[in-house]
């Protein structure tokens, strides 16, 4: 069996998937709550720069990966309109459920599809966009997540992976001091689960930065790739076109 990371852990590939799935399966209730608490409300500006990016137009197919609660989607469908359709999906039926409840109560009534974006059970050239925010990080083959992600997208479409990246060299002791202190201890405080938000911690260092990320994405397929760099790097948002 190969082996991969898991945080800064080194795990069999089939067991990474099992642990990244008891993270969200624990994390799920309290997962908008601490979204807000971590990013100081910071994700929400975040996820607007990425819609306004999208520039989704009315009848436009999209399909969002790793959707968890819904923020994308929902974003998506209202500027989708009717004749368009917005498909949410995840790997986690928890953060799927609870993502659908919450679009229900908002009376957002989206196709929902709980898969793996390293086998997306969806045909060839079917969607304008293809989104993915905050969940690259957790996959075990990055490499065939974003291939699956070509493959699914019309020619023309664009992928958008809005992920945590690398900082600026200046915010390093800080953001250092923010994730390995302050995360799991809000951790522990609201969600009841230090170990989900040291594992966030590491998950983010391990993560390929802005530069590693955009040759990924060429070599699947993407070109023209963007990157934006938010909060001076701690969040990039990587746009690329399928040719
Ligand atoms: C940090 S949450 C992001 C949720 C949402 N996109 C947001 O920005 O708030 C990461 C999500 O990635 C999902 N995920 C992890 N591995 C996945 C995979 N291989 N395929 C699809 N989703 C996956 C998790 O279940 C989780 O819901």
């Amino acid at each position: 069996m190969a082996q991969t990371h898991f945080g800064y852990q080194t795990v069999d590939e089939n067991e990474k998937a099992r642990k990244v799935r008891g993270v969200f399966d624990s994390v799920a209730s309290k997962y908008d709550v601490m979204n807000d608490v971590l990013s100081m409300g910071l994700h929400r500006a975040w996820k607007a720069y990425t819609v306004a990016v999208a520039n989704v137009q009315p009848g436009q197919q999209v399909l969002d990966i790793a959707g968890g609660t819904g923020d994308l989607a929902r974003a998506f469908a209202q500027r989708a309109g009717k004749e368009g359709r917005v498909v949410l999906t995840d790997i986690n039926e928890a953060m799927l459920r609870t993502g659908r409840d919450r679009l229900l109560d908002q009376g957002l009534v989206l196709p929902t599809a709980a898969c793996d974006a390293e086998h997306l059970p969806f045909a060839s050239n079917s969607f304008d966009l293809v989104s993915v925010a905050f969940g690259l990080r957790n996959m075990t083959h990055k490499d065939a997540a974003l291939a699956e992600m070509n493959r699914v997208l019309k020619p023309g479409g664009r992928l958008l992976v809005l992920e945590f990246s690398k900082p600026a060299a200046a915010l390093q002791k800080p953001y250092d001091w923010y994730s390995f202190k302050f995360m799991p201890l809000m951790g522990k405080l609201i969600a009841g689960d230090e170990q989900s938000y040291q594992y966030l911690a590491e998950s983010i260092r391990m993560h390929p930065d802005q530069a590693t990320l955009k040759a990924m994405m060429q070599t699947a397929g993407f070109a023209h790739v963007d990157v934006h760099n938010l909060a001076a790097g701690i969040v990039a948002l990587h746009a690329g076109i399928k040719c």
